[in-house]
């Protein structure tokens, strides 16, 4: 791997090509340069966050610990960014306390930053135990239950990923927009945006549904998905009894069937000046 841009107070401070020794392989390395350095130009994977070759080194998130022995001196474990290429240095990447430092450091950076997918992946990367990225969600079921048993759509499932349960959008049913889930789910995990006509309802980064937004026929404001619309039709026309009219938004379907106002549509719509609401 070529050798990034450092500056020159860093290069200074090298000497001489000594051996030294990395995972029992003889290496050739500048006396004084950082061991981080050496392992990134020789392509040996050492897990680190906190190190930028242009900057004195920090050693904040302590994921670059190394086993290290120098002459006359105990094996000791060492942070590779700060630790400097001295002659005859005997160096492990992997050990077990090398394994057991590292979770530790990851269980510290993940309780500063549990949503941060680059800790996340390094931990994947090096096999370090980093649990779930929180997704928001308490597992709790209510989005599944009253999509299936009330809406009727079932357009949400729980899998099984890498031994967790998640929910997901299901494959037997389909998402009708109605927001049901978003608004009975007590986490907000269940999200949805209105962009113009169209609603994008999510969870995590997986969308469950996109549909495209109607307008009240008495107001012009957006307010239902054309899929909802559908399948309230669909439903009503099981009972006979139903005799509302959903092509009206719930304020103008309202005061339209308020009798004592007696507003009928057209007067409603003069009342809003016949201008659709945005
Ligand atoms: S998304 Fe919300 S409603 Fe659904 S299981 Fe998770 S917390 Fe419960
Ligand atoms: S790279 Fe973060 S402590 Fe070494």
């Amino acid at each position: 791997m070529p050798m990034p841009w450092l500056p020159p107070r860093e290069r200074r401070r090298w000497g001489n090509m000594v051996k030294i020794i990395i995972n029992g392989a003889e290496h050739d390395a500048e006396e004084g340069k950082r061991l981080l350095l050496v392992f990134n130009e020789k392509g040996i994977r050492v897990p680190h966050l906190c190190f930028h070759h242009a900057l004195t080194p920090a050693a904040a998130c302590r994921l670059c610990v190394v086993e290290v022995k120098e002459k006359d001196q105990p094996i000791r474990t060492r942070l590779s960014c700060a630790i400097k290429v001295a002659k005859g240095m005997e160096i492990t990447t992997e050990s077990a306390m090398v394994h057991q430092m590292r979770n530790t450091a990851i269980g510290n950076l993940l309780k500063l930053a549990p949503h941060s997918e680059a800790i996340h992946k390094i931990g994947r990367d090096f096999g370090l135990t980093t649990g779930i990225i929180p997704d928001g969600c308490i597992r709790c079921r209510l989005c599944i239950r009253v999509c299936s048993e009330i809406i009727g759509a079932k357009a949400l499932k729980m899998v099984k990923m890498e031994g967790r349960s998640y929910v997901s959008p299901s494959d037997k049913g389909e998402c009708i927009g109605c927001l049901t889930c978003s608004n009975v789910c007590p986490t907000k995990a269940i999200r949805y945006e209105d962009d113009g006509n169209i609603r994008t309802v999510m969870i995590r980064d997986e969308i469950v549904g996109r549909h495209t937004l109607e307008r009240c026929q008495i107001c012009g404001k957006l307010y239902s998905t054309t899929k909802f619309l559908e399948h309230v039709r669909q439903v009503d026309a099981d009972l006979p009894e139903e005799k509302e009219d959903h092509r009206h938004c719930p304020t103008c379907s309202k005061l339209y069937y308020r009798k004592k106002l007696k507003l009928t549509a057209p007067k409603l719509a003069t009342l809003y000046g016949n201008k659709p609401v945005a």
